[in-house]
Parts: structure tokens; C-alpha cells; sequence
């Protein structure tokens, strides 16, 4: 077929453009599937304990990843301020990933540990107690809303079918270490965790 041809015939150009574009995707798409680096944790990242799960879940229910990225980009004023850049290998077990790019907040890839946990609490309770200027919501009824055990639990059966390495005991187990714990508590305990796995540098 000639060069012509393709060129003033838009069925033929949008199928040729559309083999090509799939050809490109596949070899750099593919490729990632299989490479250690992406798909293996890095050591020490293990599965989030039952109540850092249900504090991920709690994450994404009340939407924190609409004002906040977990992503460390490898630029100098990135790495300067949250500290070193984002692995895959951090993230093989978030399902959903909470990567991102909104930033109406800062990075929380690596928050865990900076600040402490009564900050956290009373920053959820009314963000404006502590940073007057925010315009991050306040999320008063986490602290009145129990954990659900069963819930937890099944959500963790549900990842051990896929693969992600909890053990039978662990799963018994969790009831006890979500037992009286308020959604509050889990928040605050999976905002600890994050980065703590992270490369230092
Ligand atoms: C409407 C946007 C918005 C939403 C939604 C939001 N935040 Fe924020 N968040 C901000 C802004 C802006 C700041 C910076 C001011 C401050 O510290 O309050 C912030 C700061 C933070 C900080 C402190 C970060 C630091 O490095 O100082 C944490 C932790 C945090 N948010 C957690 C959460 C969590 C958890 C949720 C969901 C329950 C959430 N945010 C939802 C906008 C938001």
C-alpha cells in the first residue's frame, strides 16, 4: 500500500496509527510485568497488619487521595523535602496504589514517623487546631466508629487468595488487634507506617 494511500484514507490511517501506538505499549508495558524490581518487594516491605489495612481502606473510603499524592518523584526538591523517591517495590501490596499526582496537600509517602500520633489525631479531629490556614476537611466521626473485625478479615482472606503472604494465624489473630479500636486509631496507625519501609537516603 502506498504512502499516499495511507495518508488520504482516514479508516486506514486511524487502524495503522492504532497498531503502532499498541505495538510501542506492549513493548514497554510487557516488559514491567516481568521485572523483579517492580513486582518483588523490597526487603523488609512486608503486608500492612490488620490495622493498617483497615486504616488504608478508611484512606480510600474518605477519599484522602483526592487532595494527597504517596509518590516521591525523583527530583531534588522532592527527595530534599519528603525524603528518598518512591520503589515500586514499596508498593506490591497496596491494592488499589494511592500514587497519584493531586497535591492539594503534601506527599504522604513518607509521613510515617514525622509527626506524633496525637498530632495526627488532633489534625484529623480539626486540621485548623494546628496549621490555621488548612483547608483540609475535618474528620470528626472516625473517632467514634469502631473497627469492624470481620470486615478486616475478610478483606485479608480476600488478599491471601491473591497472593500477598498473611498467614491463617495472622488472620485469626485479627481480631483481637482490631478489638476496640476506633477507625481513628486505624488511620493514625497506617499513616505511622507509611515510608517506614522506604530506602533511607
Ligand atoms: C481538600 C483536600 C484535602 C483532603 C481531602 C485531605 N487533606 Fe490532608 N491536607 C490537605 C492540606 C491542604 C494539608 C496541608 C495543611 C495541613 O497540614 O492541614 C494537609 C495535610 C495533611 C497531613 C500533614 C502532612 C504534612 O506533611 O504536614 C496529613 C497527615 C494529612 N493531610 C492526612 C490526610 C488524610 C488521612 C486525609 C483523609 C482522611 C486527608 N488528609 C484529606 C488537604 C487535604
Amino acid at each position: 500500500m502506498s504512502h499516499e494511500k495511507i495518508e488520504t484514507n482516514i479508516g486506514w490511517m486511524a487502524i495503522l496509527i492504532a497498531v503502532v501506538i499498541s505495538f510501542g505499549g506492549l513493548a514497554e508495558i510487557v516488559p514491567l510485568m516481568y521485572q523483579a524490581e517492580a513486582i518483588k518487594p523490597l526487603p523488609g516491605v512486608k503486608p500492612y497488619d490488620a490495622l493498617a489495612l483497615a486504616g488504608r481502606d478508611i484512606y480510600v473510603r474518605e477519599g484522602c487521595y483526592n487532595c494527597h499524592s504517596q509518590m516521591v518523584r525523583t527530583l531534588r526538591h522532592e527527595t530534599e523535602r519528603y525524603g528518598h523517591y518512591s520503589l515500586a517495590g514499596e508498593s506490591v501490596y497496596d491494592r488499589p496504589f494511592q500514587w497519584g499526582s493531586k497535591r492539594t496537600g503534601p506527599d504522604l509517602a513518607r509521613i510515617g514517623g514525622r509527626y506524633s500520633d496525637d498530632w495526627h489525631r488532633v489534625h484529623l479531629m480539626n486540621p485548623r487546631d494546628l496549621v490555621p490556614v488548612s483547608n483540609m476537611p475535618a474528620y470528626p466521626w472516625l473517632a467514634e466508629a469502631p473497627v469492624s473485625a470481620k470486615v478486616v478479615q475478610r478483606n485479608m482472606r480476600a488478599l491471601q487468595r491473591i497472593g500477598d503472604p498473611y498467614t491463617d494465624e495472622e488472620i485469626e489473630g485479627a481480631a483481637a488487634a482490631v478489638a476496640g479500636k476506633s477507625e481513628l486509631d486505624a488511620l493514625v496507625h497506617y499513616l505511622q507506617g507509611l515510608g517506614k519501609q522506604a530506602p533511607k537516603g
